[in-house]
């Protein structure tokens, strides 16, 4: 059977992890190659982008094409499928995904900012070309939540969406409760491991976790997505005084997304939440994340699992390609039914 050929751009933690997955399945004894027995073929890394060659000779893989241009890469005749891990709101990343999709290849992408700044406009892109434009890596690490909202629910409408979806926030809210470290060396620490953003203040003054929830809040009502109409307040003054008071009244501070239905339309919220420590969210502690869904009609619906780090959203990412590599397509994404309003505090900040 003809492999999926998969051309990469982007050899950071992500991408670096996904070629070193993609490698292993395929250095496995074919009835040990889950993904190409799940896929009924293999998935092949056959060329890729990035900064420098030598990101991608250090990879070890050996019969790799380096491609200087992602967006030369994206239109490449030998690629079947293109996976952008460069990261960014706008170029080279958006313009690469827009050659690929142009050229009627399928694309995989991890980028949150690019999705919720021009997801619309991209999946408008790739629907015209008939191709699949998936992006369960952006939201919620190995936690395929993008798939449960996108296609789980076909027939259910929401009042509630909401959790934890920031690795390094909540790792270090966990770290500075439990080992009374400082914030700044729990950051040092987060980013260390490999799960902060290249600027880590967009993790920790919550714009990671507003992109996600505008991304979330789309997939499960239908509203565009609007990274501007999330109210944002992040973590960076929470001190460890602060974890100790919450305790004693029996929460425990989390950093939340929260997209609710409300009379006027949705809103959207990202903001330090006391948790009762007896609820599902405060349990969930480190990197992991948390996405809890209340469907209409029936008890709400929580996911938890690894958040961020390579090999986390590296195992997102090549679900999303071993769908490619099954000839799915995701539903359509980002047509907006329902109304958005815009961005305010809440009135109340318990959960
Ligand atoms: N910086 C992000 C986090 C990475 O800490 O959750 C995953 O999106």
């Amino acid at each position: 059977v003809a492999p999926l050929k998969v051309g990469l751009a982007g050899l950071g933690t992500v991408g670096g992890s996904v070629a070193r997955l993609l490698q292993k399945q395929e250095s496995n004894a074919p009835e040990s190659n889950v993904l190409a027995t799940r896929c009924g073929r293999p998935v092949k890394l056959v060329a890729v982008s990035a900064k420098a060659e030598a990101e991608m000779h250090a990879l070890g893989i050996p019969g790799l094409r380096f491609v200087p241009s992602p967006a030369t890469l994206a239109a490449d005749p030998e690629i079947d499928a293109f996976v952008e891990l460069m990261g960014g709101a706008g170029d080279p990343a958006k313009s690469a995904i827009e050659a690929a999709l142009s050229a009627g290849k399928p694309v995989v992408t991890a980028n949150k900012a690019l999705i919720a700044r021009h997801g619309v406009a991209l999946a408008t892109l790739a629907e015209k070309h008939g191709v699949a434009l998936n992006f369960e890596a952006a939201v919620g690490g190995a936690i395929p939540v993008v798939k449960t909202l996108r296609e789980g629910f076909a027939g259910n409408s929401f009042e509630r969406v909401y959790g934890i979806l920031n690795g390094t926030c909540n790792y270090i809210l966990s770290r500075m409760e439990g080992e009374k470290l400082s914030f700044a060396d729990c950051l040092r620490e987060a980013q260390r491991l490999g799960y902060a953003e290249a600027d880590p203040t967009f993790d920790v003054e919550g714009f990671d976790t507003a992109q996600k929830i505008a991304i979330l809040a789309s997939l499960a009502f239908g509203v565009q997505v609007d990274p501007d109409a999330v109210f944002v307040e992040g973590i960076s003054s929470i001190m460890p005084e602060d974890l100790e008071a919450a305790a004693e009244l029996g929460y425990r501070i989390k950093l939340l997304g929260v997209a609710v239905r409300t009379e006027q339309g949705i809103e959207q919220r990202v903001h330090p939440t006391m948790v009762r420590l007896d609820s599902p969210l405060a349990q969930v502690m480190g990197v992991t994340n948390a996405v809890t869904v209340d469907p209409a009609g029936f008890p709400p619906i929580t996911l938890v699992g690894p958040g961020a780090g390579g090999a986390a959203t590296a195992s997102a990412v090549v679900a999303d390609l071993a769908d490619i590599a099954r000839g799915l397509r995701a539903a359509p994404f980002g047509r907006p039914t329902e109304a958005l309003i815009g961005s305010r505090r809440a009135p109340m900040q318990r959960h």
